[in-house]
């Protein structure tokens, strides 16, 4: 293939893929009103219907808790859950919704391992989260303590993190250490940074995904994951085979 051709082929264009594959999605922000995601419960319907004509038919969703933004509480984060459940029944929407959290690798994170108030799903999943602008000194201790409590840690969205985008050995590492990797649906889209885009794709090549959430805060989001259907990384994962969505 000459010079021109290789600098002018294009990606394939595959048919947009059939979310029904994945099953549940494990990671969003659809409890109206409690956190940076849907403001209202007509917005969080609304995004609920959307992402079922994606194809999900089980529903995960994660509010977050932080410390300095988001002082959510398991018992707020059910209360939510319960007046969602009533919402979706009330329109006729017949799907299961489950609720966890994201939370933040934070002091009160730890503080919530010790009191063992934490939200699990599935096999004792436990989503959280890292700061996006430094790696946290405490990581390596915090997840021994969530480890030795028994809790199995799904680190969110690590393509996002870009301070170990050079540092690919860090995710090696993770995985090798029993931590989950849940990545971002529309990392792949590229609309986070090119950097977080190819990180994704090197992760999925690895083999080091295990899950994929929608993290859905807002209609943006549902254009992304309704655009990002064609990507041909996000089929390689999917029939890869090593996605867990379908366990949960
Ligand atoms: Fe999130």
């Amino acid at each position: 293939m000459s010079f021109l051709s290789k600098l002018f082929r294009k990606k394939p264009v595959l048919d947009p893929i059939d979310l029904s594959l994945v099953g549940t999605d494990m990671h969003s922000h659809l409890i109206p009103g409690i956190d940076d995601g849907a403001p209202n419960t007509e917005i969080s319907i609304d995004l609920i219907r959307k992402l079922m004509g994606l194809g999900y038919s089980k529903f995960i969703t994660t509010p977050h808790i932080m410390s300095d933004y988001y002082r959510n509480t398991s018992e707020g984060i059910l209360r939510g859950l319960d007046g969602l459940r009533e919402a979706l029944h009330k329109e006729n929407i017949s799907v299961p919704i489950e609720a966890a959290a994201e939370y933040f690798l934070d002091e009160h994170f730890e503080k919530l391992i010790q009191e063992k108030d934490i939200l699990t799903f599935g096999d004792n999943y436990v989503l959280f989260e890292l700061s996006f602008m430094i790696e946290p000194a405490s990581l390596k201790k915090v997840l021994f303590e969530l480890q030795m409590a028994g809790y199995k840690p799904i680190l969110a969205h690590p393509e996002r993190y870009s301070y170990w985008h050079k540092d690919f050995d860090k995710f090696r590492e993770l995985v090798d250490r029993d931590v989950f990797l849940q990545l971002n649906l529309n990392s792949l889209t590229g609309t986070y940074s090119p950097q977080v885009q190819k990180c994704g794709e090197q992760l999925i090549k690895e083999g080091l995904v295990s899950f994929l959430g929608s993290d859905c805060h807002h209609h943006g989001h549902i254009q992304l994951s309704t655009e990002v259907r064609s990507n041909a990384s996000l089929h390689e994962l999917i029939y890869s085979g090593k996605l867990l969505n379908q366990s949960l």
